[in-house]
């Protein structure tokens, strides 16, 4: 038996992705967006309504977004909780910033997998942006140079409890497991 939930946004797992950006002044912000995901070959989409962010975005056209991760958590909900127009939040969260070295957006240097990009375009809360490159922290390279998942502990939201969780423990093999049903 199954049971309707009704309409309900029940969506799952969603991404933990730091924005961050600068203002006209050159001072760094990230806030937290949960709505992302792929939009097409090397293009990322987010949902944004009005904050600080969009109006940097609007402003520079640049920006980074890294993955959060269990070490970050709690900075992360915090980069979600109050607007850069209140409160210095890179100050407060004592992150260490670095410009990023393709654009003109800043790089938190406690978020290991970073992406940066340029804004393709922005219209109805819709942001879709090209990635120009990713870098990672060395530390969490494994033995080929690719970002390790684990080591690295990234987070996804879980909107139905409210929580963020690590990502779990690999299962299978895509693009494979499924070849010989
Ligand atoms: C878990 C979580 C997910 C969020 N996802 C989004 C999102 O996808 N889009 C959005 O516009 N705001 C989202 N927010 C809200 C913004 O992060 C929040 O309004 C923030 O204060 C904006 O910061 P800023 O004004 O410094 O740019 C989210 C907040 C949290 C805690």
């Amino acid at each position: 038996m199954r049971k309707d939930l009704g309409k309900e946004l029940m969506f799952m797992p969603l991404p933990v992705l730091m924005i961050g950006t600068y203002d006209g002044n050159g001072k760094a912000n990230v806030m937290n967006a949960a709505w992302g995901g792929v939009y097409d070959y090397g293009q990322i989409i987010i949902s944004l309504s009005k904050h600080k962010t969009t109006d940097n975005l609007e402003l520079k056209k640049e920006f980074t977004v890294s993955f959060a991760t269990k070490d970050t958590e709690k900075i992360s909900d915090y980069f979600g909780m109050v607007s850069g127009n209140k409160e210095d939040k890179i100050e407060k969260s004592g992150v260490h910033v670095s410009k990023a070295p393709h654009v003109d957006a800043p790089i938190i240097e406690e978020y290991p997998l970073t992406l940066e990009c340029k804004v393709i375009s922005f219209e109805d809360g819709s942001l879709i942006g090209e990635i120009v490159n990713v870098s990672c922290d060395e530390a969490y390279l494994d033995e080929n140079g690719k970002p390790d998942v684990d080591k690295m502990g990234i987070i996804a939201f879980d909107m139905v409890s409210n929580s963020y969780r690590v990502l779990g423990d690999v299962v299978g093999k895509a693009f494979s497991d499924g070849s010989n049903i």
